[in-house]
């Protein structure tokens, strides 16, 4: 038997734990850390209990023996110790991005390839004075990783092609759907797209044109559930007889007609304070952690749907 091949998870918060199942779960051994003791007392129990449900509905074997692979480590350097690839998951802040970054530099060997989970922040913006910056791209999921495969790999200017090589072949071995961008641009491409959406929907419901809830209602009951197998021009190329070149010409006018000028600004407090307490009528703050645990075995489940549907990307 080969010698396990060791990646290090650098952060173990939401997205960090998530991203060390990924790799335990595909057989590479796990080396996390987490600066906070609560945070690294409570890895392996949340693993185990996620790992149960994941083997509950066969999307695992052997979940003992991957948690097994999960070290749990109290310092950056003994974390990265003979590891070939590092994911970085810690605060999103150009501070803590950058200060980890140039740590990871300072202890990292010679072929090691670093990914940041950063949701937005371009990595030329915290890894330009280090010394191995050719070797660090972003590498973002989607929250939880080990439930959501999605990864955008966005290199900075000076990230060697090689290692986008690299990195989206072992995306694609642990499982991860690669889609990769050419060049920065600030949230990338799935957050863009989220925030369109969000925009359009903090200002309908500002303008009193549907409740908080019909218009979630009409992602999770309409919108969403193509979505969740293809994209919007797979969707708009089905939704016209002559396909996408008979969609546009049908419906760009209607479209054209929506742009909003001028374009929305930041979402208004007094509107979010109202929508804040509509969702605390709907779910206690106490309880969104149940919440996100449904979610999770939801989005599980939904997994295992499309697994045997032949639809995991
Ligand atoms: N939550 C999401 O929906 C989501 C989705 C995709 C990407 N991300 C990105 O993932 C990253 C982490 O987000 P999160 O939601 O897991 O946040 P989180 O607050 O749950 O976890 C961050 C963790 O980083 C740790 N940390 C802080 N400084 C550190 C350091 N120097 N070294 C190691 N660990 C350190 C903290 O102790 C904490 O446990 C961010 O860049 C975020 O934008 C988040």
């Amino acid at each position: 038997m080969p010698e396990e091949r060791s990646i290090a998870t650098v952060g173990a918060g939401l997205v960090g734990s998530g991203w060390a199942l990924v790799f335990a779960r595909a057989g590479y051994a796990v080396r996390a850390y987490d600066p906070s003791e609560e945070v690294r007392e409570g890895i392996l129990s949340w693993a185990s209990d996620s790992l149960k449900d994941l083997a509950e509905i066969g999307l695992v074997e052997d979940p003992d023996a991957i948690l097994a692979r999960i070290s749990v480590h109290d310092t950056l350097s003994k974390a990265v110790e003979g590891v070939f690839y590092v994911q970085e998951s810690v605060f999103e802040t150009v501070e803590a991005k950058s200060a980890v970054s140039h740590e990871l530099d300072a202890v990292i060997g010679d072929d090691v390839v670093v990914g940041s989970s950063s949701s937005g922040i371009p990595a030329s913006q915290f890894t330009e004075g280090c010394k191995n910056r050719a070797r660090f791209s972003i590498v973002h999921p989607v929250n939880p990783p080990h439930l959501v495969p999605v990864v955008e790999i966005v290199p900075a200017p000076w990230t060697e092609q090689v290692v986008l090589e690299q990195i989206a072949a072992l995306m694609q071995e642990v499982g991860q759907v690669p889609v990769r961008l050419t060049r920065e641009i600030d949230g990338f491409v799935l957050n863009r797209l989220q925030g369109v959406l969000l925009n359009e929907a903090w200002a309908l419901y500002q303008d009193g044109i549907a409740s908080l809830a019909d218009i979630d209602a009409t992602v999770a009951h309409g919108l969403g559930l193509r979505w969740s197998f293809m994209g919007p021009f797979e969707t708009i190329d089905l939704n016209a007889p002559g396909g996408i070149e008979d969609y546009a010409a049908r419906l760009r006018g209607l479209y054209a007609g929506m742009v909003r000028t001028p374009p929305p600004g930041p979402w208004p407090d007094d509107v979010i304070a109202r929508a804040a307490e509509e969702r605390r009528a709907e779910l206690p703050l106490e309880d969104l952690a149940g919440r996100r645990a449904w979610r999770d075995a939801r989005l599980s489940r939904l997994a295992s749907f499309k697994k045997n549907q032949g639809l995991m990307g």
